[in-house]
């Protein structure tokens, strides 16, 4: 008894004394796993612990299984617009988009379209062969390569754009990825790219559908291969574009293209990036390099623990108790490079490096514990964002790019079941579940937003496998008061071609997240998770401040291909230049 009442009062060599004669302090040194003979014993127990943290945070770096990522150097393609003869270009592979419509034959047997036609007719009918041997009937997903001589191109490649209406913006992405599969199989350094049927497209459109296409072409080529013991060479090295426009404007889309496809690239590294390397530090390491790169327009701040216990922070705080990697508040601030600021906004990020659970831990099958590195998705969207936004560099808006970072885990100095935290905003929660920590981690970070005067917030977070289990894998759920930014938001994800879908936020579902002790439970039971999640945030939210959650739990990942999809980069990256004046 003398011992634990000796451990909450804190102080004294006398403290020590009584603690050593305890069988609580051969526990208390066993879970440790640290060497703490080497403690005066005339320090105060706090500063013990607090070294212990330290020492413990040795151990436990960045590089724990000695794993690097290996320095890469990104493969450039340029793309390029070309207006002269298709059949005169010289290169590796001429990729034809063809829908099915463009796939029908006369009474002649021959292509009613006429660029298909002349192309067949080049080949001495060996496109429509082939066709025919293949079942090749331009659908969409479908593709062929034929190997042709005497030809500008080597290969000549049919590629399925489905029904004749014409893909969406999703669909042209799916046909420049497709155009990267069929690069990579051959491992062609250059690509033509034509539709057979472009002729009809207002400007406009052919702009749109060269970005989606080239966007598509990019990111299909991408591979991340940093933690592979043998680097693959990359292949494409130019992509030109026939029949979709030329000039200025069209060079400018590509650049723009560009610009999000790199912040994407980072997006997906970020997440990729498991949780031994990509620690609450080295994300904030990784902020600062933005800002140190576009330093014209960035300026990075980044709260330590002390730091953030000035600002009460006790919400994120009782998150990152657990962890021998200290949290890290990142904080980057985007200004224009000249001309006023009319509109302010922030983009808040849950920065969860990994999320065991807590003492709430993943456990069974479908928990996903083993993928739960990529629980700081909504910072790697804001960070990707950020990266694009800093080479983009829009005029008239001020961004706040909001991260606070920090893993979830398990140690003696964790939050418990059962814990009241504080938040900045004074409000207390009581957490029933550890495992409900994003909500945690983001309730100080909307507080702190809303402290920068900002007009509009939205945040990103991989926050409930409810919102999975209510949309699947590739639409995110989207939460807001307001009508008018649910429009915007959703406006530039069409742009993007990013797909998401609204959700209420159902004021009588609050009931369920009342405490008996706290303002407030951090979880409600499993009904409506994402939406109980929602108005959690709410709760922190200036009411003056427009604000919208986007829950992208399922789209962050792709199942199919064991990786990170940079979901959300391009929608926000639009969202921020519908708000600018340029
Ligand atoms: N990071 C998870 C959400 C998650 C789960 C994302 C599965 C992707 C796949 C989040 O921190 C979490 O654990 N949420 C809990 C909330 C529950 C305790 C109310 C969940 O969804 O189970
Ligand atoms: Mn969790
Ligand atoms: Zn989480």
């Amino acid at each position: 008894m003398a011992a634990i009442r000796a451990l909450t009062s804190s102080h004294s060599s006398l403290t020590l004394t009584l603690l050593a004669s305890s069988s609580i302090f051969t526990n208390f040194r066993s879970i440790s796993h640290l060497d703490i003979t080497s403690i005066s014993i005339t320090k105060p127990l706090l500063s013990c612990s607090s070294r212990n943290i330290r020492m413990a945070h040795a151990v436990a770096k960045a590089t724990l299984g000695l794993t690097n990522p290996a320095q890469i150097n990104h493969p450039k393609i340029t793309f390029a617009a070309k207006e002269t003869d298709l059949l005169q270009w010289k290169g590796d592979i001429l990729a034809v988009g063809v829908t099915e419509k463009d796939m029908t034959k006369g009474e002649n047997s021959k292509f009613q379209n006429p660029i298909l036609e002349k192309l067949d007719s080049k080949l001495g009918g060996l496109l429509s062969e082939v066709a025919t041997e293949e079942d090749f009937t331009g659908k969409a997903g479908q593709s062929t390569v034929i190997r042709v001589a005497d030809l500008g191109p080597k290969r000549v490649s049919l590629i399925g754009l489905g029904k004749a209406t014409g893909p969406t913006t999703t669909g042209f992405h799916v046909f420049g990825e497709s155009v990267a599969s069929v690069a990579k199989a051959s491992q062609a350094n250059n690509v033509a790219i034509a539709l057979a049927s472009s002729e009809g497209l207002t400007s406009e459109l052919k702009l749109a559908t060269a970005s989606a296409i080239a966007k598509g072409t990019l990111l299909g080529s991408y591979e991340d291969n940093r933690f592979k013991s043998e680097a693959k060479k990359p292949f494409l090295k130019s992509v030109d574009f026939f029949g979709l426009g030329t000039g200025p404007e069209l060079a400018k889309k590509f650049k723009y293209t560009e610009d999000v496809c790199s912040g994407v690239i980072l997006g997906k590294e970020l997440v990729n990036a498991p949780a031994n390397v990509l620690t609450p530090e080295v994300l904030a390491a990784e902020a600062e390099k933005i800002a140190a790169a576009y330093s014209d327009v960035f300026t990075a701040k980044i709260l330590d623990t002390e730091q953030c216990k000035e600002l009460k922070m006790g919400s994120y705080l009782g998150v990152a108790a657990a962890s021998t990697n200290p949290p890290k508040f990142i904080h980057l601030c985007y200004k224009p490079p000249s001309g006023s600021v009319k509109t302010k906004l922030a983009l808040v990020g849950k920065g969860l490096t990994f999320d065991s659970g807590g003492y709430n831990i993943k456990t069974g099958p479908g928990c996903s514990i083993e993928l739960m590195k990529f629980d700081m998705g909504g910072s790697a969207a804001v960070l990707g964002a950020a990266k694009a936004l800093g080479q983009i560099k829009p005029s008239g808006v001020e961004v706040h790019f909001i991260v606070a970072a920090c893993e979830n885990m398990i140690s003696g100095t964790g939050m418990r079941p059962g814990d009241i935290l504080t938040a900045s905003n004074g409000k207390t929660i009581e957490v029933n579940n550890t495992d409900a920590e994003g909500r945690l981690t983001l309730a100080d970070a909307l507080v702190y937003a809303c402290n920068q005067g900002v007009d509009k917030i939205v945040d990103l977070a991989t926050l409930t496998g409810a919102c999975v289990v209510a949309l699947g894998p590739s639409i995110a759920g989207i939460f807001t008061p307001s009508d008018e930014l649910s429009k915007e938001v959703v406006a530039a994800s069409e742009v993007a071609g990013e797909k998401l879908w609204r959700l209420p936020m159902e004021e009588s579902y609050w009931e369920s997240m009342k405490s008996g002790v706290a303002d407030m439970v951090n979880t409600g039971g499993r009904q409506g998770g994402s939406i109980t999640a929602a108005l959690f945030l709410k709760q922190f939210v200036d009411e003056k401040v427009q604000w919208l959650h986007i829950d992208m739990a399922g789209p962050v990942w792709n199942d199919k291909k064991k990786a990170a999809t940079g979901f959300a980069i391009p929608t926000l990256v639009e969202w921020v230049l519908s708000n600018s004046s340029s």
